[in-house]
């Protein structure tokens, strides 16, 4: 069976595109080139690894098992020549990091301050909930990823960063402010404003009411730490956010912390890479960098709490 590498490139292009014209777009070719380039792989293999469903082109069985294969391989190739390029110059190179949504208040911090350092070297930063950055591992789409816990059913290489305390946040005129040990009935009844299902903050609070035997329920799903605060602020519930997401709210006493039972929730981000995978220089000198500041980091974030 013989495979070329181009074949390899249009047949994921074909794959995440479902579409051959637009996957000539990309790709610079003909329409009928690519057809024909799809029915030769399928003659190598003797599988057909496409069918039409309307106008879209999906995946077959052995398509898709092609497909976790594909994804791997040119994410190896990719590496490669980034690798080699990068050996010409370690001052230069591109970094594709794929960070939880909750993350961007320190990633995009730690980013400028590595920007300052290494300015021939591009970071494409791709912010994502939880749900989305485990299929990016899974397909090799990032070259490291900065999330809370990491996926047990995967082969990656983690390390943890520092401490994301959840904490639940009221108005600054909530009757509980202030109070201390709150027990957890005494909000379960309230409601809540929560991240999208997906997101890693949201599977958090659910886990820890389901734990202590309470549900709770939500008025309102928000796709965004920002929108949770500000609903927060106006009076539409509580919230459960991430202590990193609050520093202005809590110095401009808009927004308290009580004082429940169990409460912060304990969770960690990590740096997160697929095991195996090489790192470039750039991107392993990103990810020394990451590692540093976290410490720096983690420190300030805790004089939140006290
Ligand atoms: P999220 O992830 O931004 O998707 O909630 C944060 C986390 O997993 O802790």
């Amino acid at each position: 069976m013989h495979i070329s590498l181009r074949q390899i490139h249009i047949f994921q292009t074909v794959a995440h595109t479902e579409n051959f014209t637009r996957a000539a777009e990309l790709l610079h070719m003909t329409q009928p080139a690519i057809s024909m380039q799809v029915k030769q792989l399928e003659d190598n293999t003797g599988l057909a690894l496409f069918e039409r469903q309307g106008k879209r082109i999906v995946m077959t069985v052995a398509g898709r098992a092609m497909h976790t294969y594909t994804c791997e391989i040119l994410a190896q190739y990719q590496g490669m020549v980034e690798t080699l390029e990068e050996l010409k110059n370690v001052h230069q190179g591109y970094i594709r990091v794929s960070a939880a949504t909750t993350s961007i208040y320190f990633i995009t911090r730690m980013l400028a301050g590595f920007s300052k350092l290494h300015g021939g070297i591009t970071v494409s930063l791709n912010i994502t909930n939880r749900k989305r950055l485990v299929e990016q591992l899974q397909n090799y789409e990032a070259d490291l990823v900065v999330m809370g816990e990491p996926p047990a059913n995967l082969d990656l290489h983690s390390q943890r960063l520092m401490c994301n305390p959840l904490v639940l946040i009221a108005p600054a005129d909530h009757p509980l402010a202030g109070k201390k040990d709150i027990p957890i009935a005494n909000v379960a009844n309230e409601k809540f404003v929560v991240r999208e299902p997906g997101s890693g903050t949201r599977a958090a609070i659910e886990r820890f009411f389901a734990e202590h035997g309470h549900t709770f329920s939500s008025t309102l799903e928000m796709g965004s730490n920002e929108s949770i605060k500000h609903s927060v602020i106006a009076g539409l519930g509580l919230g459960v956010v991430s202590l990193h997401s609050i520093r202005l709210e809590l110095q401009a006493h808009v927004l308290v912390l009580l004082d429940v039972e169990g409460f912060p929730l304990q969770r960690h981000w990590h740096i997160v890479t697929r095991e195996g995978k090489s790192l470039s220089p750039a991107a392993q000198a990103f990810k020394e960098y990451v590692i540093t500041e976290a410490a720096r980091y983690a420190q300030d974030y805790q004089q939140l709490l006290l």
